[in-house]
């Protein structure tokens, strides 16, 4: 049976829609990549098995439950995917999607960082999963680091914080490249590290919990310059990475190496002049501070007006390393918010700084939300942020090439949620339209996007919040572990199809 979308939401218009004719397949470039993405943490399981170590985030949701989402929810078994990928590549396939993208569990292929040997069984298990991929001709995209890294790394040298971690980052990046790089053509060395950093050293909310402001249980103590290092040495990493790939492994496998970032779009809370240069400096602070080291070489210079010394510096070596270090652009994007000056009003105690830009970021004016709201305390559905960030991005970077690496919608909590419900997603239908639509609009206008990849493939594990935040295209039964397609995925593959039809 074929249901026009419009159809079956019951007469209603699209709530999120911004275009009258549904976005189809055909709007976009022919080669360009549709996919989905997904993380080893939060759909493996199998923590323990085979050889893996315990990372970060097993420890911390062992030791912390109550701050790993709720009902102590952790990622010990996940979606099981690590038993059951061969169903999740034939969920692919049924999608029609062209592209994978996925991280690797460093703690499942290097139990002890580069201080020990490598498990052959997780690079069996890698393998597998590539191998059935391209049988199937689903592009690998591997994401080297999404998060967790072997506990180890931790307690000898306190991980982000110590330069060693880039080399043992690079060592699990070279073991990356070795064992699969004549199948994989598109590495990201790093998943959102400006988020990271944030969330992990400034909030306290990710492993290994440490805070520079009072946030939540957090206890402010630590110096506010953690974030700024953290960012640094995982910068250095990605750039040693992208050096040894390119010098050694690109002109032999012909890929291509990008860095992914968290990328909301900032709009002035008002007209005034010091507003619209808070949404601004938010921007630089986050996505030059992401990117400009990785392009330009260094970070931007408004940064180093506002931090002076305590922002780390790149030596001139690591300058012309960094400089050019990445063929794509990764961007995770998923709201628009306001930003807010805080240099000359007074911001709430526990504002976020966007690490000490002096700009706090709300959802709200006068009580008027930016958009409609989501599960993510931060997401709110604003299609125009798509073009606009995307526009952005283009316009500092010269129009580097980009991928949409994640964007999705995660409905609002609500208790006792029947599975029906969760299946008939129309919002995460209309969501996705209405974010096509936009990004369409900037291809159209000369953006040289080249991919897009919804989060998430099906329901997972949400970082320091658990299964009730579900962003999938699948529903996954936590009794049963099947998955259930749900209305979107039935869009998706419509979509992909060249229709705006659910099959
Ligand atoms: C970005 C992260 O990469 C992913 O792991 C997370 O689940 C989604 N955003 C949703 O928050």
């Amino acid at each position: 049976c074929s249901t026009i979308l419009e159809a079956s939401i019951n007469g209603d218009e699209p709530r999120f829609s911004q275009q009258q004719q549904p976005i189809i397949r055909s709007d976009f470039p022919s080669g360009f990549l549709f996919g989905a993405a997904t993380s080893a943490y939060q759909i493996e399981g199998a923590y323990l098995e085979d050889g893996k170590s315990l990372t970060n985030w097993d420890c911390f949701c062992h030791s912390k439950p109550e701050e790993c989402g709720e009902n102590g929810d952790n990622g010990d078994v996940a979606d099981d995917h690590y038993h059951l990928f061969m169903k999740d590549i034939e969920l692919m396939h049924s999608l029609g999607i062209k592209a994978y993208r996925f991280s690797i569990s460093w703690a499942r292929i290097l139990p002890r960082g580069r201080f020990g040997e490598v498990n052959p069984l997780g690079i069996v298990f890698y393998n597998n999963i590539i191998d059935n991929l391209v049988l199937k001709g689903i592009e690998p995209f591997v994401t080297i680091h999404h998060e967790d890294f072997p506990q180890e790394l931790e307690d000898k040298y306190g991980s982000w914080l110590d330069p060693q971690m880039q080399d043992d980052f690079v060592h699990f990046a070279e073991t990356c490249f070795k064992n699969f790089g004549d199948r994989v053509k598109y590495w990201i060395t790093i998943n959102e590290p400006n988020l990271v950093s944030e969330f992990a050293y400034e909030k306290g909310v990710y492993p290994p919990g440490r805070c520079s402001q009072p946030f939540g249980n957090c206890l402010a103590g630590n110096s506010d310059v953690e974030p700024l290092f953290v960012m640094h040495n995982m910068l250095l990493a990605h750039g040693k990475a992208a050096k040894l790939y390119r010098e050694q492994y690109q002109p032999k496998q012909g890929g291509s190496v990008g860095l992914v970032a968290h990328c909301f779009m900032y709009e002035p809370i008002t007209d005034s002049e010091l507003d619209r240069k808070a949404a601004e400096r938010a921007m630089i602070f986050n996505i030059g501070w992401s990117f400009d080291p990785p392009i330009f070489g260094d970070y931007p210079q408004e940064m180093r007006e506002y931090h002076g010394n305590e922002l780390p510096r790149f030596t001139q070596e690591e300058k012309d390393m960094m400089k050019n270090s990445i063929d794509f652009i990764g961007i995770n994007h998923y709201s628009a918010i306001y930003a807010k000056d805080c240099t000359n009003s007074s911001c709430s105690e526990s504002a976020n700084r966007v690490i000490k830009g002096f700009v706090e970021i709300t959802g709200e004016r006068d009580g008027v939300l930016i958009g409609d709201p989501t599960s993510m305390p931060r997401f709110f559905v604003v299609p125009r942020g798509m073009e606009e960030i995307v526009n952005y991005v283009k316009t500092r970077y010269n129009n580097t090439p980009m991928f949409v690496t994640e964007n999705g919608y995660s409905s609002p909590n609500v208790q006792d949620v029947q599975v029906e419900e969760i299946l008939n997603d129309v919002k995460r239908i209309e969501f996705h339209q209405a974010y096509l639509a936009s990004l369409a609009s900037a291809i159209t206008n000369g953006a040289d996007v080249r991919g897009y990849f919804v989060w998430s493939l099906m329901d997972n594990y949400e970082w320091a919040q658990g299964y009730n935040v579900r962003f999938g295209l699948h529903y996954v039964d936590r009794q049963t572990f099947d998955r259930i397609p749900k209305l979107s995925a039935r869009w998706y593959q419509g979509f992909l199809k060249n229709n705006s039809l659910i099959d």
